[in-house]
């Protein structure tokens, strides 16, 4: 059984007080009802990384994760931040390839794979993200550009690496615009992630990775959306800024 996990992206959003207030009012809901089967993942901006990890020390279900990394190694490249440096604070899982990342920084299918494998080489679990914008969609593109990213990127892995991976379906569409993807939509694409898979690798392998959904992810449709078959958490954007609605979303998986 893949693990269940709910992952937190703050996206570049609070300051030192709110970011620690937010951890503070998580733990403490936390408190009173952790699920210890679902893993919690809090993918907060680099400069509070120490503080809200330090906050949840000793939580065994929690782990704070980066939103990125660098495709560089060390070196001449300002203001970039490497995995070893996230290994060193004891950082265990970073998002790799979010579509904002690929659509406002350009980030490439080249450039997430050489992120990824510098994550792994520092022992980081990547959440790989991958999604379709809305025209490939309407064009009846989706399976095909999902498997596209895939292929380019983490297929290129050899199964040792790839079992490291969460992966995280988000389309581009649903993220932050209050749309969600239908229960369909979600069945069809994990199924079709879940096949790709075990047909590059084996259904073993398959069948151990986490698939998460994001894209408006929200405490009213997260039940439905995590009672799907192939999905097994969610990365949940705006909706974690508010330390009761993340927890209420935590509280819907089964
Ligand atoms: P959203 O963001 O929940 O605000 O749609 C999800 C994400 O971008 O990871």
């Amino acid at each position: 059984m893949p693990k269940k996990i709910i992952a937190a992206n703050w996206k570049m959003n609070n300051d030192e007080y709110s970011s620690k207030k937010l951890t503070f009012d998580f733990l403490k809901h936390l408190s009173k009802s952790n699920n210890e089967n679902v893993l919690k993942i809090l993918a907060v901006p680099f400069p509070f990384l120490n503080t809200v990890s330090k906050m949840c020390d000793g939580v065994d279900s929690v782990k704070v994760a980066s939103q990125n990394c660098s495709s560089y190694d060390m070196g001449a490249y300002t203001g970039e931040v490497s995995a070893n440096m996230l290994s060193s604070i004891s950082i265990n899982f970073s998002l790799v390839g979010h579509s904002e990342r690929r659509e406002i920084f350009m980030e490439k299918d080249e450039d997430i794979l050489d992120k990824v494998r510098l994550l792994l080489e520092n022992k980081i679990s990547p959440i790989f993200c991958c999604g379709e914008s809305i025209n490939a969609r309407k064009k009846g593109m989706h399976l095909d550009h999902i498997e596209k990213q895939m292929r380019n990127s983490i297929f290129k892995l050899d199964a040792s690496e790839f079992k490291k991976l969460v992966i995280a379906y988000e389309p581009i569409w649903a993220i932050g615009t209050g749309e969600t993807a239908s229960i369909n939509d979600i069945d069809e694409m994990h199924n079709h992630i879940r096949n790709l898979i075990k047909s590059n690798y084996s259904s073993s392998l398959s069948n151990s990775i986490s698939l998460l959904y994001g894209g408006s992810v929200k405490p009213n449709n997260a039940k439905e959306i995590f009672d799907i078959k192939n999905v097994n958490g969610g990365l949940i954007g705006g909706a974690s800024l508010n330390a009761k609605d993340f927890i209420d979303i935590v509280n819907s998986i089964n």
